[in-house]
């Protein structure tokens, strides 16, 4: 099924909602033609909100041809009106615009079928629907707008006024879903095993007998990637995972163990740490360091890709809210995300792209990766930056400070995991400022390292708030850092928010 993107600010999240009914959905441009559609051959379409009056001087319309294709429509809010507009109904600016909660008095229709009549919905709209398309019939009301819904059922066309989308609409997921199931006809097949099927086949046909190299970084996606793509292709995989040495304590280990000791999938683990260190030698800014990883990464990569002999085909994670977020699937479909840390591609060797993961959210990678049998740890693991513990390190970076720094993140780790609260934070972690403070241990003066826990809870890690972790917890933390860590004789609690500070301290 397509939702037709009219720029929205929950479109992405219609495409999210209709795939957790298990209907495979994408988002296209509003610009996509009757034709275009028409090839797609979608069991349904969604026109999503947008930002604009119908009215508005560039507006965004729709191809009216869409609407004699014979396919069931879904206009949500904006979408609904454009379907008035163009389907011989009027919009207006009634003067009582509605936003937040509302109550829909639901009428018979197939969108609200087993559900309340009364129901809670969630409005954001200025203009309103004054005259349902012709042939079509109310079917929803809120006090403040006559015209919540309408429907003509023989068309199969359909509009809602109110965001079934978000949580604040309780019955929302049921109205999509009697879209969906009831309307369209749509089955719920999507799952992930339907999805890992799909690319097994894909893949094959993809790669034929072509070798396929693709980079490890420890970190979800290119571990999913790398295991669908193994499971298509066994042994014409081979992966390799540049061990930098800035990855928590034992995450290097977890997936060496995952992946050349539980899947046996051929993995080329080079232990980097050295030459990394050295790189790093004497730098402090945060840029810099970035970016002489970043460089040190693709040399590494590159020595072992090339030790391997011919190779076809690179397995990148890209993700569908990247390929969104790069204008959609038009024009990106062999683009390399550049800011990728990990696999980043040598210009000279031309590999072709293996993009698994290309038309899945972040939550239904974690989905897939159980299915696939990935360990609990790798498939939650939260969001860790490409060059690691470099950048938790605020100065230069030595052995030394990389050895403090991971034995107090382990600490960290485990007393978050102990409390349940490892899967509700967005990120926890321990920060290395490189200064020294005086302390006192027994009877003597020290003059050790402070470290600074972070923790924020956070959406898509625009925005980020501190977490209110558990004092005891914190307290928890804090004494067994300093009793565990010699280098250590201060803990302090990071309570800011982003913004203003980031979430990371570089
Ligand atoms: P900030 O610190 O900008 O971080 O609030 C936002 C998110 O991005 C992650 N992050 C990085 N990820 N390479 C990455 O792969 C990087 O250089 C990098 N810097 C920050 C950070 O962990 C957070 O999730």
């Amino acid at each position: 099924m397509l939702v037709l993107d009219f720029g929205g600010q929950y479109s992405q999240l219609i495409a999210r909602r209709v795939r957790e009914a298990r209907v495979y959905s994408e988002l296209v441009s509003h610009r996509a033609t009757a034709a275009e559609i028409a090839r797609r051959n979608p069991a349904a379409l969604i026109l999503s909100g947008g930002p604009a009056s119908v009215y508005a001087d560039g507006a965004p319309r729709i191809d009216p041809a869409i609407f004699d294709l014979g396919i069931p429509t879904l206009g949500i809010c904006y979408g609904m009106q454009l379907m008035a507009l163009e389907l011989g109904g009027t919009v207006n600016r009634t003067g009582t615009a509605e936003f937040g909660k509302a109550d829909l008095e639901a009428g018979e229709s197939a969108l609200f079928e087993g559900l309340p009549s009364a129901q809670t919905v969630w409005m954001s709209h200025r203009d309103s629907v004054t005259a349902p398309p012709t042939g079509a019939r109310v079917v929803g009301r809120s006090p403040s707008t006559p015209i919540a819904a309408f429907e003509d059922a023989a068309r199969k066309l359909y509009g809602i006024q109110f965001h079934p989308e978000v949580v604040h609409t309780p019955h929302g997921q049921e109205v999509l879903k009697n879209f969906l199931y009831s309307v369209a006809g749509a089955s719920p097949i999507w799952t992930p095993a339907a999805v890992i099927e799909e690319q097994v086949e894909r893949i094959r046909a993809q790669v034929g007998s072509g070798r396929v190299l693709c980079g490890l970084s420890g970190g979800v996606d290119s571990a999913v990637a790398a295991l669908i793509v193994h499971k298509a292709i066994g042994d014409q995989l081979t992966c390799v995972f540049v061990d930098h040495g800035f990855m928590r304590k034992d995450e290097a280990e977890q997936v060496v163990e995952t992946f050349g000791g539980h899947f046996h999938v051929p993995l080329v683990h080079v232990r980097a740490q050295e030459r990394f260190l050295t790189k790093l030698a004497g730098i402090s800014e945060p840029e810099e360091k970035r970016m002489r990883i970043g460089e040190e990464f693709i040399r590494v990569f590159e020595e072992e890709a090339r030790k391997l002999g011919e190779v076809d085909w690179l397995v990148q994670g890209t993700l569908y809210s990247d390929v969104i977020e790069s204008g959609g699937e038009d024009g990106v479909a062999e683009t390399i995300k550049s800011h990728h840390n990990v696999g980043g591609l040598p210009a000279d060797m031309e590999l072709k792209l293996v993009e698994p993961l290309r038309h899945l959210f972040k939550d239904e990678v974690r989905r897939v990766g159980e299915e696939l049998g990935m360990p609990e740890r790798l498939v939650w693991r939260q969001p860790f930056p490409g060059p690691g513990l470099a950048i938790r390190i605020i100065g230069d970076v030595t052995a030394e400070r990389l050895e403090t720094l991971r034995e107090a993140d382990a600490v960290l780790q485990d007393e978050v995991r102990k409390a349940g609260l490892y899967r509700e934070l967005w990120q926890s972690f321990c920060v290395l400022p490189a200064i020294r403070s005086v302390g006192v241990q027994g009877d003597s003066r020290t003059y050790g390292y402070p470290i600074v826990i972070r923790a924020v809870t956070s959406d898509d890690a625009m925005t980020a708030d501190w977490a209110r972790l558990p004092y005891d917890l914190v307290e928890q933390v804090a004494s067994r850092i300093v009793n565990e860590i010699e280098a250590v004789n201060r803990v302090v609690l990071d309570v800011t928010s982003k913004p203003p500070a980031t979430i990371e301290w570089e």
